[in-house]
């Protein structure tokens, strides 16, 4: 009887042993079939600290041709590393690297690899802030896509953008990446790029993980300079940071990247209110962050943390799930657990965050990829398509005194200045692989459009910049054998970008200077402008008939461009941010707050008004814009409203109109700007058209408000909807 149970108590152990065993070999974290958050547990349980601390870090790999991050490649990665920055478009090197991870560590868990694709890979389209000017997310949502796939092929599963950082000082390099002034133009260029990278599944092999940065308020850095200190008081953070984070979030944005700014005395990358409390609080964010390269160990030049260790454990307690290249996180965060300054949980929460990550975008099951061409996977012709259209969208018509513009067929065109053959610089800070030999540039575009219906000259006329100005004769020679100077002056692309603030925004004396000597020779100049910035152009906007804003338009802006020129299309950009009459008005933004004395308060020696506002931007047709309709003028809420303005095409030509809806809020507990784009549409109208353009009013979210805590309020009162200069005015009731 005894001997039986022992025998019979040895086969259930040695069942049981199998069972193990059997469960060992397919565990649940590598069934496909199980749902994500117990393949992410399973396998969370099975890791040692020495494992979760090394997917909380990101190496380098590839050779860093950042020339602000300095840091160099890791030769050395080891398998269980979380994730890489991977400089390389070699599938292969990322399969050998995956390889080193699935199957030299002990749970086989897949790397992660992220790069900045900013506006592009190898197909470089114009940078975000000229994509704003397009109003068309649509379009930006599809460029996304393309770039995601071309970046997918090369080895990435992870981007680094959409950048969504609201940027009122075009002084800071930096607001040539993101989409402008205004919160709700960068949440809704957010939500589009977000979109477009991640699809509607990540792991269809096609998509990439969006990361928003650069939470929260960098745009804010003091004098336009880099990595310095912001002043946001609480008010401020939620009026204006928040809502493009809100609603990107809300869009699923995979993963936020903190930032190197000082936020009013706490660091972004030790900031326990935006990130704990806020995004992974009462947002319920599942994704994770990632530090900024080096924003953790830049706590100590900060004055935050006295050094490494202290650092890596304020940026984890405050939320930076995982460490850029700072290099403690794999160094330091064992030791504060043992010694129970981070709770085991915290980095378990972390840890989390990534591999839900991996799971999702289905590299456990599909870590490698496949091992294309070149020329199968970059520049297809329909991405170039999409690059023109979205270049074409995105040029601004500043100016068209006497409908100089478009050019009669048989004008006789000079082409001068620097960027009039130059294509490195159109294509843009953070340009990913762009090539300039992929460039049609603006004299390139123009000979295709032109071919031989009229005469092409061309002139460099200067550098642009420095003093010699012995090409100026020949430029003077060329503008008098033409009918008209297209004058191409610019930026260099690496003007604006990180760590590229500039503290005039004026174009560089010699580049005004050959448009003063070219004035003199009577011939009508059209200017081009290529920029990454707003600029001063108080000067040069006197002498010049016409000007377009082409930004740095990357790759495809030659032809859209010619085709403006000449007429074949009609412009439809307009400004998402100000252009300063001068440098001295900076800040200076449309949605300001109304001032106690609106009849004073001026500058003695310029203007208050910028010369171009937000939402600025011509066409070569007219529109005409009917009375605002609302469907209802006193409002309890809970009520619906929709308003709606006829605009009528009454010119000749057909051309597409952007409609930006905002709202006032004359008084209010809390000051309100003097008004606030609240919703946008663009359409096509063809000439002698009327459309009806509606925005359907959510009482509570477009009329109310915030405050210095994210509470939203809804007052009753009196509210004005208000398109171009037509107004419609409503009272809400919040008791009837
Ligand atoms: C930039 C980030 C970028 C990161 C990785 C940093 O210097 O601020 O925007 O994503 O480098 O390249």
């Amino acid at each position: 009887m005894t001997k039986r149970f022992v025998v019979c108590g040895l086969c259930l152990c040695i069942m049981l042993c199998t069972l193990e065993a059997k469960k060992e070999k397919s565990p649940v974290y590598k069934n496909a079939n199980a749902p994500t958050e117990k393949r992410v547990e399973d396998l969370l349980l099975r890791m040692t600290m020495e494992e979760k601390v090394l997917q909380l870090s990101q190496y380098v790999a590839g050779r860093n041709t950042n020339a602000n991050n300095i840091g160099e490649e890791v030769k050395n990665i080891p398998a269980e590393i979380g994730a890489l920055l991977y400089y390389s478009t070699s599938p292969r090197l990322r399969n050998d690297i995956q390889k080193k991870a699935m199957e030299e560590s002990r749970l086989g868990i897949p790397v992660l690899f992220g790069h900045d694709v900013i506006h592009g890979f190898r197909t470089v389209y114009p940078i975000s802030i000229a994509q704003a000017c397009s109003w068309n997310p649509a379009l930006v949502e599809k460029a996304c896509a393309m770039a995601a796939k071309e970046a997918r092929l090369a080895g990435l599963d992870w981007t680094f953008s959409p950048m969504i950082d609201v940027a009122r000082d075009p002084r800071w390099g930096r607001v040539s990446e993101g989409y402008g002034e205004d919160p709700y133009t960068n949440g809704v260029f957010a939500v589009a790029s977000v979109k477009g990278y991640q699809g509607d599944d990540l792991a269809d092999g096609e998509h990439i993980a969006a990361c928003l940065k650069h939470y929260i308020g960098y745009g804010a850095s003091e004098a336009g300079r880099d990595y310095v200190y912001t002043e946001i008081s609480s008010q401020t953070l939620w009026d204006t940071y928040m809502l493009p984070y809100e609603m990107g979030v809300k869009a699923g944005a995979a993963t936020l990247m903190s930032g190197f700014h000082d936020i009013s005395g706490v660091p972004a990358s030790a900031n326990h209110y935006t990130m704990r409390e806020v995004l992974k609080g009462r947002w319920n964010y599942d994704g994770f962050v990632v530090s900024d390269w080096g924003s953790v160990v830049q706590l100590i030049s900060q004055g935050a943390a006295a050094n490494l260790k202290e650092a890596s454990e304020k940026a984890i307690m405050a939320g930076v799930d995982m460490d850029m290249m700072s290099r403690g996180y794999d160094k330091y965060l064992i030791e504060l657990v043992k010694e129970g300054k981070v709770p085991v949980e915290v980095v378990n929460d972390a840890v989390r965050r990534i591999l839900r990550l991996k799971f999702r975008l289905g590299l456990f099951e599909n870590p490698y990829i496949r091992e294309t061409t070149e020329k199968e996977r970059f520049l297809q012709p329909e991405d170039i398509r999409l690059a023109e259209k979205l270049a074409e969208e995105s040029f601004v018509l500043l100016k068209n005194r006497e409908n100089r513009l478009p050019l009669p067929v048989d004008t006789r065109v000079a082409v001068i200045g620097p960027l009039g053959k130059n294509r490195w610089n159109l294509l843009g800070s953070w340009t990913a692989h762009g090539k300039d030999g992929d460039v049609i540039g603006i004299y390139d575009g123009l000979e295709l459009e032109l071919k031989d219906k009229s005469q092409l000259l061309y002139a460099k006329g200067c550098e642009f910049e420095g003093n010699d100005e012995s090409g100026f004769a020949e430029a003077v020679a060329t503008a008098k054998e033409a009918d008209v100077i297209l004058l191409c002056l610019g930026e260099k692309r690496n003007w604006s970008g990180e760590n590229a603030s500039r503290a005039s925004i004026a174009l560089p004396k010699i580049q005004e200077k050959l448009a003063m000597e070219l004035k003199k020779t009577g011939k009508p100049i059209v200017l081009l402008l290529s920029s990454g910035r707003p600029l001063e152009l108080c000067r040069l906007d006197p002498v010049c008939d016409a000007i377009i804003e082409i930004w740095q338009p990357g790759i495809a802006g030659g032809r859209p461009l010619a085709g403006i020129l000449m007429g074949r299309i009609n412009p439809s950009g307009k400004l998402p941010i100000t252009f300063p009459y001068t440098a001295g008005q900076i800040p200076i933004y449309y949605n300001r707050r109304q001032s106690a004395r609106p009849h004073q308060g001026k500058y003695q020696d310029v203007t208050i008004e910028p010369l171009y506002e937000f939402g600025h931007g011509l066409s070569y047709t007219t529109f005409e814009y009917g009375d605002l309709k609302a469907s209802a003028t006193q409002l309890c809420p809970g009520d619906k409203l929709t308003v709606e303005v006829l605009v009528t095409n009454t010119g000749d030509r057909d051309g597409m109109e952007t409609v930006h809806w905002f709202i006032t809020d004359p008084y209010s507990t809390i000051t309100r700007p003097v008004k606030e784009l609240k919703y946008f549409e663009k359409r096509m109208l063809k000439a002698g058209e009327t459309g009806i353009f509606k925005f359907e009013v959510d009482l509570l979210h477009d009329l109310g408000f915030v405050d210095g805590d994210g509470r939203r309020f809804f007052e009753s009162g009196t509210y004005y909807i208000q398109v171009k200069d037509k107004k419609v005015k409503v009272e809400v009731a919040t008791e009837s």
